[in-house]
């Protein structure tokens, strides 16, 4: 279990949470038919390292790059690539984690890439609708699962699916940290949710099968996903602070 953050620890986690969403903001304004997945990493990189932080994914089991970016029919982790050049009518999730005088600060957000067909663009705002609802779940000394059934009922009654293996974390002092926020579950049940914690909420939303399949990534033990039907997966991702009263989204700017 998470040892509860005191106060100057919350004001770096503040920091470390408003510096990933700077830098996801400012990536996303990058995001156009005919840039490549690397480029996009390397200006969320360098924005990064102007703020002050540095990335936590690079290095982290391995993993190569700054970012994840993960386009389409990929799930999550995606590898930046050169030769992944994002067109019109894509959509493709960024993951930024900053990491800031030992804080971690993680967040995601699914971008839509020039002319997007309605149908792909109501997959992305159900994501995001998705996690905003967790969201509204959670309460101190409540439970992941409050969070998990409330993302999937909504999820599933819009026609689509959550993927349940892999899901929202804590963080704090270190990136991945009990507890597990997965995107389905049943009230009262999972892992507590304790006061003066910081978590995450991201769910992956499917149009189709919540089965995926995995794929390695060079030199590191973390594996890319893609969906097992091919169709599409969107996902949004904030960093919540639970307090004694209710909670903060810190990754959550104008
Ligand atoms: N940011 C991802 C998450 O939401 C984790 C990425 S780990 C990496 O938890 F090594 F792939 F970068
Ligand atoms: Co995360
Ligand atoms: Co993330």
């Amino acid at each position: 279990m998470q040892k509860p953050l005191d106060k100057d620890e919350i004001i770096l986690m503040r920091k470390s949470c408003e510096i990933a969403a700077k830098v996801l903001q400012y990536t996303g304004k990058f995001v156009k038919p005919g840039i490549s997945t690397l480029e996009l990493d390397k200006i969320a990189d360098d924005k990064m390292n102007s703020l002050g932080a540095v990335s936590a994914c690079i290095g982290y089991h391995g993993y190569p790059y700054s970012t994840c970016i993960s386009p389409n029919n990929i799930v999550c982790h995606g590898p930046p690539m050169a030769e992944t050049i994002l067109k019109d009518g894509d959509i493709v999730n960024i993951d930024v984690t900053a990491k800031y005088k030992g804080f971690f600060g993680d967040t995601s957000a699914t971008f839509l890439v020039g002319e997007v067909k309605p149908e792909k663009k109501k997959l992305v705002q159900t994501a995001h609708e998705a996690m905003m609802v967790g969201i509204e779940a959670i309460k101190p000394n409540g439970w992941t699962g409050d969070i998990g059934f409330e993302t999937d009922k909504f999820v599933t009654r819009r026609g689509y699916s959550t993927i349940k293996e892999i899901g929202g974390h804590g963080i704090g002092r270190v990136f991945h940290d009990s507890p597990f926020v997965p995107a389905h579950g049943k009230k009262g049940k999972g892992e507590r949710l304790r006061p003066f914690t910081c978590f995450t909420v991201e769910p992956m939303v499917n149009e189709g099968t919540d089965e995926f399949v995995e794929f390695d990534i060079k030199g590191s033990t973390i594996k890319w996903y893609e969906t097992a039907d091919g169709l599409w997966s969107a996902q949004f991702e904030h960093t919540i602070l639970l307090t004694d009263t209710g909670y903060e989204i810190l990754t959550l700017i104008d």
